[in-house]
């Protein structure tokens, strides 16, 4: 159930990034425009909340790793981190990671 609500979301965005000929987008970046509509486009925060991008991967990865697990403690972040996977993870992270 919670996998194909993911997956239909990942689909509608997918569908909303503009094919550029040629072009391929990655995993990592189709994952991570989930996250835009919170952290800001390209994670760049207007605002309060925290700007995500052009962060170590490595360092990322543990933060959201912290989030799924209950370590590091959230409002939402919690809740977002657990629907993902240890490779969609590392694959977001190494996409944010490498926006300048
Ligand atoms: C519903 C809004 C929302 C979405 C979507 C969202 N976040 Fe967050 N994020 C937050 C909030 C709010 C916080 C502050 C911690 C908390 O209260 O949960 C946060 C904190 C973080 C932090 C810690 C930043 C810091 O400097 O403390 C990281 C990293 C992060 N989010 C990454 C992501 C990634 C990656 C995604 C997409 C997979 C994502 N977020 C999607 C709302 C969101």
């Amino acid at each position: 159930m919670r996998k194909s609500l993911l997956f239909s979301m990942i689909t509608m965005l997918a569908a909303g990034i503009p094919a550029v000929a040629g072009a391929e987008v990655s995993r990592g970046a189709i994952l991570a425009s989930t996250c835009f509509s919170c952290h800001g486009t390209d994670g760049k925060s207007p605002g309060d909340m925290p700007s995500i991008y052009g962060v170590p991967a490595e360092s990322l990865v543990k933060t959201l790793q912290d989030f799924k697990s209950g370590m590091r403690p959230a409002t939402v972040m919690d809740r977002h981190a657990k629907g993902y996977s240890d490779d969609e993870i590392h694959e977001i992270a190494d996409y944010l990671s490498k926006i300048k």
